[in-house]
């Protein structure tokens, strides 16, 4: 991963440019990164603030030979990366948790959060670009009002300055570690190491966001072998596969 690199200082969006190198025929592995992104992408149509010069934004080609449905796993993967590497680099007491299934949460604010657009053909995956973005040095003042008490970076959290470069190649090597287990051995290893930073089970969430049609709430009773999150509704168990959870209370 990352032999063929394409560095920028300031990209509307890492994945835009990753996913026309992939049209362009770009090999797996290939690599996309930016000092700043002026349109940063977000899940469910959501933009992720990018500022310059603090941060890692960068997005990796996938040419996965999986079948569709199993894509999604490289999420996890990308999530374990990020979490173990931000557990290695700060100090005991900070809290290192995953909120399903991709934002990694610092003392319960978010730090990093990865996305994954995936092009189809014919009812197969030509390519996939992990696109990954981590507050490394963003300071409190740095981001939006709207934002301040959601988000924090890994700076903030360690109450000192973190050499992003040295962050930034920690990530990759654990990241393709992770990615290679998943093709090398299936999800069960890389959702064993994601469930260690998942601590949701008994919190009382509301499950919506753009796209999803109907809105759940209930209480997270776990994650299945597929990482469909586990929501006990009025309804009964339900199996949810994509949506924006928001907690509503810890433990019920
Ligand atoms: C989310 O939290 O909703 C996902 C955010 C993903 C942001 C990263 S930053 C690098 C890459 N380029 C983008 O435009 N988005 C991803």
């Amino acid at each position: 991963m990352g032999r063929r690199l394409d560095l920028h200082e300031v990209v509307d969006s890492t994945n835009l440019i990753a996913g026309r190198l992939a049209n362009e025929g770009a090999p797996d592995g290939t690599l996309v990164a930016a000092d700043r992104q002026t349109a940063g992408r977000g899940r469910l149509g959501r933009s992720f603030f990018s500022p310059g010069g603090t941060s890692l934004y960068f997005s990796v080609i996938l040419r996965p030979t999986s079948p569709p449905e199993e894509v999604p796993y490289h999420i996890f993967a990308a999530a374990v990366a990020v979490a173990e590497t931000a557990e290695a680099e700060l100090p005991e007491g900070v809290s290192v948790d995953i909120k399903w299934p991709n934002d990694v949460l610092l003392d319960g604010r978010k730090t990093s959060g990865i996305n994954l657009p995936v092009h189809v053909e014919r009812g197969q995956v030509v390519w996939a670009v992990l696109g990954i973005g981590v507050n490394v040095n963003t300071t409190r003042e740095q981001f939006p009002p709207e934002l301040r008490e959601l988000a924090t970076s890994l700076g903030i959290a360690a109450g000192t300055e973190i050499d992003r470069v040295r962050f930034g190649e920690a990530l990759l090597l654990r990241l393709e570690r992770e990615i290679d287990a998943l093709r090398a051995g299936g999800f069960p290893g890389v959702l064993d190491r994601w469930r260690k930073f998942f601590r949701m089970r008994g919190a009382v969430v509301r499950i919506g966001g753009p796209g999803i049609r109907r809105e759940v709430s209930g209480t997270v009773e776990g994650v299945d072998a597929e990482g469909a999150l586990l929501v006990r509704s009025e309804l009964g168990l339900e199996r949810i596969l994509a949506g924006d959870v928001t907690v509503l209370a810890r433990r019920a």
